[in-house]
C-alpha cells in the first residue's frame, strides 16, 4: 500500500504563524521530517526525523522511502514550501522512487517574505519578488532594481555582500533599504538604513531585504 506525503509550510518561525491545518496534519502523520527549529514548533510529533544542512537530502529521501512503504509522512518546510522551500526537492525524490504525485499534498505556510511585506506595509503584488537563497543568480536583480518598484528578496549569502554587489553595480548609496531579521522571533529586528550603511552592517543569515526605488 502506498502512503502519503504532506509537504507542510510552518511559517516564519513563531508558533503564532503556524496554521491549524499544519498542526492537524503533523499530528496525524506517522513520521515527521524537518529541521530542528521546525520540529520544535509542534507539541506532539511521532517519530521525528531531524535534518541539518548537511544531511537534508538523506533525511528527505528517508521520508520518501517511508511513504513508499505505506507510511504517512509530513515534511516540514519553513515559510511556504513553494518559495525557496523543499517542494521541488521532495517532488524530484518522489518521482525518482515512482511515488505517485496524487499522494503528495502541499500545505501552504506564511512565507517570511509575506511577513516582511506586512511589517513594511507593502502591497507586494506590485513588488519585484526575488530569491537568491542557495543560488548563484544575484545578477538577476540588476535588470529590475531600477524599474521603479520595491524589491523584496531572500538574500544570497550575507546581506552586506548583496548590498556591496549593488553598490559595485552602480545602485545609489543612499537608496532606502529595510532588513527584516529573524521575523516573528522574540529577537526580531527591523533595520531601516541606506544601502551604504547595510553594506557595512552585520546580520544573521535569517533576513529578508527590502530595497526601495
Ligand atoms: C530555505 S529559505 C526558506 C524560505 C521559506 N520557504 C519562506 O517561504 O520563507 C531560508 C531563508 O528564508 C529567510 N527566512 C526564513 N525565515 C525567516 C525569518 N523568520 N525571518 C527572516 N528571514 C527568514 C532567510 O533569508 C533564510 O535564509
Amino acid at each position: 500500500m502506498t502512503g502519503k506525503i504532506y509537504i507542510v509550510g510552518i511559517g516564519p518561525g513563531s508558533s503564532e504563524y503556524l496554521t491549524k491545518k499544519a498542526i492537524d496534519t503533523v499530528e496525524m502523520s506517522d513520521y515527521t521530517v524537518g529541521s530542528i527549529r521546525a520540529i520544535e514548533l509542534f507539541d506532539s510529533v511521532q517519530n521525528k526525523i531531524a535534518f541539518n544542512v548537511k544531511d537534508l537530502l538523506d533525511k528527505l529521501e528517508e521520508g520518501v522511502e517511508l511513504a513508499v512503504g505505506g507510511k504517512t509522512v509530513s515534511v516540514l518546510s519553513t515559510g511556504d514550501p513553494g518559495f525557496s522551500g523543499v517542494l521541488n526537492t521532495v517532488l524530484r525524490l518522489s518521482d525518482e522512487k515512482n511515488f505517485p504525485k496524487e499522494n503528495i499534498e502541499v500545505i501552504p505556510g506564511i512565507s517570511s517574505l509575506q511577513l516582511a511585506a506586512a511589517k513594511c506595509h507593502i502591497q507586494w503584488d506590485n513588488a519585484n519578488v526575488m530569491t537568491f537563497h542557495g543560488r548563484e543568480n544575484i545578477e538577476e536583480i540588476l535588470p529590475v532594481i531600477n524599474n521603479g518598484k520595491i524589491t523584496i528578496a531572500l538574500p544570497s549569502r550575507k546581506v552586506k555582500d548583496m548590498a556591496q554587489f549593488l553598490l559595485d553595480n552602480g545602485v545609489e548609496a543612499n537608496r532606502k533599504v529595510v532588513v527584516c531579521e529573524r521575523l516573528s522571533y522574540p529577537d526580531e529586528k527591523i533595520v531601516e538604513a541606506t544601502l551604504n550603511d547595510i553594506a557595512n552592517s552585520e546580520f544573521t543569515y535569517m533576513c529578508i531585504i527590502v530595497i526601495y526605488p
